[in-house]
Formats: structure tokens, sequence, C-alpha cells
């Protein structure tokens, strides 16, 4: 491993808007940011962009990123404290650990931008039926998905399975950025989205609620 990158994921330890799962965090949101304010996840945020752009827009509104990498964490979290965003905060956690961290309702809104596709393991994508029963513990009533992928396989897998979990799909496109109606927020653009545009790869989008019943 790049010794920047052994140092960044070391480092991240030590900064004081980014914790771990395992830390005790449940029930604990109103103190750590100090309001009672509504909570947007950005789930395999990377380096955070979807958190920073989000949180400079909506001050009344508290944002987390959860990510695997440390050392992606370390970039959003500094990217943070430069700008002084206090209702933003990291966590370096496993997506299926969420119900650890979080309470029933917990959650209000949740952005997965570019999740990895995991062409081989489908169990693994953020999008299985394994992961929509964890939202479903932590996220209120009506709490809106936005997800973006470039992935055809991975896209395709998506529909289905939120189809058969009976999920509400709001919105779909498989060219969001040619798509005039959709809300500007949606055009944030992530590291990895880059990358995609440049290769000339589209942008599937789709915007979705969890069944209502049986919430927690
Ligand atoms: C393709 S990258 C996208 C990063 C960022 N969202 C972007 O668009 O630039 C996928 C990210 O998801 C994270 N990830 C994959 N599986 C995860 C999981 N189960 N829980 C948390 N993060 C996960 C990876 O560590 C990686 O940073």
């Amino acid at each position: 491993m790049a010794k920047k990158k052994r140092l960044r994921i070391a480092a991240v330890k030590t900064i004081p808007n980014v914790t771990h799962a395992g830390a005790q965090l449940k029930g604990r949101w109103p103190s750590i940011f100090h309001n009672e304010h509504p909570i947007t996840l950005e789930l395999g945020c990377g380096k955070g962009d979807y958190t920073l752009a989000l949180a400079q827009k909506h001050p009344q509104r508290n944002f987390i990123g959860v990510d695997l990498k440390g050392a992606r964490l370390w970039v959003a979290a500094n990217k943070a404290l430069d700008l002084e965003l206090k209702n933003v905060f990291y966590i370096r956690a496993n997506a299926l650990d969420l119900a650890e961290i979080f309470e029933a309702n917990d959650i209000a809104e949740v952005w997965i931008p570019f999740p990895d596709p995991y062409p081989k393991k489908p169990r693994k994508r953020m999008t299985a039926p394994r992961y929509l029963d964890i939202y479903k513990k932590i996220c209120r009533p009506g709490a809106m998905f936005h997800l973006k992928t470039d992935d055809d396989v991975f896209y395709l897998f998506s529909i289905e399975s939120l189809q058969q979990y009976g999920c509400t799909i709001h919105q779909n496109s498989t060219d969001v950025h040619s798509c005039p109606e959709v809300d500007d927020n949606v055009r944030i653009t992530t590291f990895y989205e880059s990358k995609h545009i440049a290769t000339g790869l589209l942008i599937k989008y789709i915007e979705f609620t969890l069944p209502e019943e049986n919430m927690v």
C-alpha cells in the first residue's frame, strides 16, 4: 500500500468529525450535532462529494457519510473541516452495520452515489434485499433514496430488486444528465461520476422509497 494512503488511514482515526463502527453512536446523534435536524446519509461516500455539497446548500439538515475506506474518508472529513461545516460527520463502517449505529426513524434521506457493482456477488450490492432490510430499520416512512450508477448490470439488478421488495420507484432515468425534470441535487457530480462521464458512460438514476408496511 502506498505510504500516503497508509498515513491517511492512520490519521483518519484522530479527525474530530470521523468515527468508526463500534463506537457508541446509537441514540447520540442529537448530542453529536447539537440539534435534532433531519439526517441525510451518503452510503459508500468515498471522498464525500454529496455530503459536502448538500451540507453547504442545506445548513438546517445534517449529513453523514459512510464508507469502508479510511483514506477516502480522510479526504472528505478534512474538506468538511476546511469548509467549517458543523452539519457533516463521517463513519468508517460497513453499510450492513447501519442498524448498530442508528435507531428506528433516525434517517430522513439516503444518497447512494456510484456503489460498487460487485459483478460476481449480487448479494453485496447496496440494493440487494439484505441491505433494504437494514435501511428499513433506520429510515423514516417516506425517506427518499437517490441511487446513481454508471453500471448497466447494477442498474437493472436494482430495478428488479426494488420492485420485488415492494419499493415505490418515483423517478428512473438511463441518462440523468440529459433529463430536464430532475432536481438540481442530482446534478452534483462525484469523483467516480466525473471519471465515468469522461469515458462516455451514461449515468443512470433511480429515486425510490421503501415499502411502508412493517417499517422497523
Ligand atoms: C465506486 S466508489 C464510489 C465513491 C463515491 N460515492 C463516488 O461516487 O465518487 C464505491 C465506494 O463504496 C464503498 N463501499 C463499498 N461497499 C461498501 C459497504 N458495504 N459499506 C460502506 N461502503 C462501501 C467503497 O469503499 C467505495 O469508496
